[in-house]
């Protein structure tokens, strides 16, 4: 696939008609995500990408998360999602994941963008966080391209492929964002 521009990366709320195409995306790719993200063995069937997107459904109706999948060009290339959402405290904690062959593009920094938007508008988020095992560069490198802070390492944080791994914790404040939301 040629280099995106912004405007053909989007991203939709995950809606169950998308479940098997995700886990298809997921079961195609597994070397690839796994190495990042522990929940990907736990993905065996297509029920439990059913189950995980319907999880995320309640939780979007409970204001309490909320899922997207990503798509470049009409093309599903993966998802991301406010794993949690802290209504009291108004952060959301960021996931994010693409295919291998959508990588190298741009595509997810782009789907952050939008991602932040909508968290800062919709959600009406304070701050938004994005926590990265330290190796994993490429995901550490989206935020710091994004001009989000970043607010230290939270030791042991994940328990991944058999060992405890470290977090960085990156964060943009809503009065942050280049935007008319710095007002608010
Ligand atoms: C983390 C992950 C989403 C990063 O993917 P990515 O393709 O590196 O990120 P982006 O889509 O933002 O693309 C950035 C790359 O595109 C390039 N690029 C091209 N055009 C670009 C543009 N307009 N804007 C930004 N980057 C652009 C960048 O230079 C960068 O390439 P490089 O790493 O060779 O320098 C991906 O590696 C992944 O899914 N990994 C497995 C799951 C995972 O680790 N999830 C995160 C857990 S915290």
């Amino acid at each position: 696939m040629p280099f995106p521009a912004n405007k053909d990366v989007s991203i939709q709320p995950a809606s169950l008609e998308y479940a098997r195409p995700l886990y298809e995306l997921i079961n195609s790719d597994r070397t690839h995500l796994s190495q990042w993200m522990n929940w990907v063995e736990m993905t065996q069937r297509v029920e439990d990408t059913i189950s995980y997107v319907q999880i995320g459904i309640e939780q979007y109706r409970k204001g309490i998360g909320a899922q997207y999948m990503v798509f470049c060009r009409q093309h599903l290339c993966g998802m991301i999602s406010f794993n949690r959402i802290e209504k009291n405290n108004r952060i959301g904690l960021v996931g994010y994941w693409l295919a291998r062959e959508f990588c190298g593009k741009g595509i997810m920094t782009t789907a952050l963008r939008q991602l932040i938007e909508i968290g800062f508008d919709e959600f009406q988020l304070n701050k938004i966080e994005v926590r990265c095992a330290v190796g994993n560069h490429s995901s550490q490198a989206i935020p710091e391209r994004l001009g989000f802070n970043f607010d230290g390492v939270l030791r042991e944080n994940e328990y991944l492929n058999g060992v405890f791994v470290d977090h960085k914790v990156y964060s943009i404040l809503r009065r942050e964002y280049p935007s008319s939301h710095s007002q608010n």
